[in-house]
């Protein structure tokens, strides 16, 4: 099949590498508005590139199309490859409006086309690792899953600003939120408070501590602070990594259960696992070290499992595996602690 990428300059790239990877995929182009993200993309991934979504419609001609343009920007292209009866995955957010999100997805469904949003750490090695433990027992049943994140991007002026991502669970958390409902199912409600900003260049909540609660006392909980990159760089210092321990940095998700916890550490890409008191003696024991690529495999931003798995698919005339009307409910749940966060952090229920 013949693959085009819509936005090329950061995740389409990645998009693309991951396209020529497919073995069902026989050609890939590009697409970008930017001149010099083309020159530059096209020539290092050896891919031909077009200036427009008509002109790459016109000369290329696309079975399926991904669209990693700016969130406010998915829906006029999603749109397009709809109108071309183009099988579409999108980045995540779906688009930066919760009401547009809904007529795509409604859209999709009305003209039976397949249609994905990019929730790929659902195709990752930590998914299995986690989904393994909980088969042997080691966690017992899952009660809790949490993200600490002290990090963050220098991002450009503008690349944090509402009008470009629709909010911090839009442009970020919305990957927490799929991964909660996943493990979950469906959340009752969600609480969202932010502490005043300090990036001066972000226009959105630069931090957020969230809580989703589900049925049964199960909980997703977010502690995450962008800020952290500034108080380490004094200033937002462009050549620096842009994440990682070496940026001074941490990020660690742990899947709690009642035997036991799963302490992910994004740096080292290993799961700790832990017991608690399961035996006589009360005691927590170390249990051990996963190495997740040596046992498990994709790291959480590795996009060739999710984009083979879409390709494999729609050439097989199936429906996707996780279809963008699921993903429409992280959105609902991103939106809902979107408005949690403006309310000054008042629950929102379903
Ligand atoms: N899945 C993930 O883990 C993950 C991580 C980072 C970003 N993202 C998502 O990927 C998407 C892209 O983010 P990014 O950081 O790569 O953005 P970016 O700004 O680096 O790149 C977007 C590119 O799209 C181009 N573009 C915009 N409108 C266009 C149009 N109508 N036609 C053709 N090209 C157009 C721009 O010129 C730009 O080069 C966003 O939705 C973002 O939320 C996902």
């Amino acid at each position: 099949m013949r693959v085009a990428v819509v936005g090329i300059r950061g995740m389409g790239k990645g998009h693309l590498r991951a396209a020529k990877r497919c073995s069902v995929v026989r050609e890939v182009a590009g697409c970008d508005l930017n001149p010099e993200v083309r020159a530059k993309v096209g020539a290092e991934l050896d891919v031909s590139t077009f200036a427009s979504v008509d002109e790459l419609f016109a000369s290329f001609k696309p079975d399926a199309l991904v669209v990693a343009t700016a969130p406010n920007r998915h829906a006029e292209v999603i749109r397009a490859g709809f109108d071309r009866g183009l099988p579409v995955l999108t980045e995540k957010p779906i688009c930066d409006r919760i009401e547009a999100a809904r007529g795509l997805v409604e859209e999709a469904g009305r003209r039976n086309l397949p249609f994905q949003c990019c929730f790929q750490v659902r195709y990752s090695g930590l998914i299995r690792a986690v989904r393994s433990l909980l088969e042997s027992g080691d966690l017992g049943t899952l009660t809790r899953i949490g993200l600490t994140q002290y990090s963050g991007s220098h991002a450009a002026p503008g690349y944090m600003s509402r009008e470009r991502t629709g909010g911090i669970f839009y442009e970020k958390l919305c990957h927490q939120v799929d991964l909660f409902r996943l493990f979950f199912g469906e959340p009752e409600r969600a609480l969202a408070v932010a502490a005043p900003n300090a990036l001066a260049h972000y226009g959105i909540e630069d931090n957020v501590t969230a809580v989703f609660a589900f049925p049964g006392g199960r909980q997703g909980v977010i502690a995450f602070d962008t800020r952290r990159a500034a108080q380490v760089d004094g200033v937002q210092t462009p050549g620096r990594d842009f994440e990682g321990r070496e940026a001074g940095h941490f990020y660690e998700l742990c899947f709690t259960g009642d035997r036991g916890t799963a302490v992910y550490d994004a740096w080292s890409g290993t799961v700790d696992v832990m017991r608690f008191n399961h035996r006589g003696d009360l005691k927590t024991e170390f249990v051990r070290r996963i190495d997740l690529t040596k046992e498990f495999g994709a790291d959480m931003y590795d996009l060739l499992a999710q984009d083979g798995d879409f390709y494999a698919h729609v050439s097989e005339g199936r429906t996707p595996r996780y279809p963008a009307s699921d993903a429409l409910k992280s959105m609902e749940w991103s939106e809902r602690a979107e408005r949690s966060l403006a309310s000054g952090g008042a629950w929102v229920n379903a």
